[in-house]
């Protein structure tokens, strides 16, 4: 198992910007142009309850972009040691989450959409399901 020492520091919220005209607005995630890593997969979290919230794990190898398609959420990030909430509303912004970090969402407006393009393919092995096991994985 590989040690990981990212911190909440190193995730950013990048604009990867839009497409803007009268009729609306496109925005476009390629891979080696203006993501980090190759995506693998993409899902989407769609009609969460109001004050449901989503994540509760971490990955050891897995980064992610997370997108507010729609509407808006928070991201709490948790590094073992420091936290950091981050607010998402816009399209054209992507938090990038990388590997090892501890992950909520919650806050979600009525009919966000949070879309998650990731990459790694879905592997339940990659999980940390467990805070306890999270903070001995971190911490020692
Ligand atoms: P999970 O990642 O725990 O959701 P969240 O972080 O949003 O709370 O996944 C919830 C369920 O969906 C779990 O049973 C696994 C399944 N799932 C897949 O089958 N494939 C996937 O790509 C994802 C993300 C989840």
């Amino acid at each position: 198992m590989k040690l990981n020492r990212n911190t909440v520091f190193d995730c950013s919220v990048i604009d990867v910007s839009k497409v803007h005209d009268e009729a609306g607005n496109i925005t476009v995630v390629e891979n080696g142009i203006n993501i980090p890593f190759d995506v693998k997969r993409v899902y989407y979290l769609y009609d969460v309850p109001g004050g449901e919230a989503r994540g509760g794990h971490a990955h050891y190898e897995l980064e992610q972009y997370v997108i507010a398609a729609g509407g808006s959420f928070d991201v709490i990030l948790d590094d073992g040691k420091n936290r950091k909430i981050v607010t998402l509303n816009r399209p054209n912004l992507a938090l990038h989450i990388v590997p090892g970090l501890w992950r909520e969402l919650d806050n979600f407006s009525s009919g966000s959409v949070s879309l998650v393009l990731a990459s790694h393919i879905y592997d339940e092995k990659d999980y940390i399901r467990e805070y306890s096991q999270f903070k001995k994985y971190r911490n020692g």
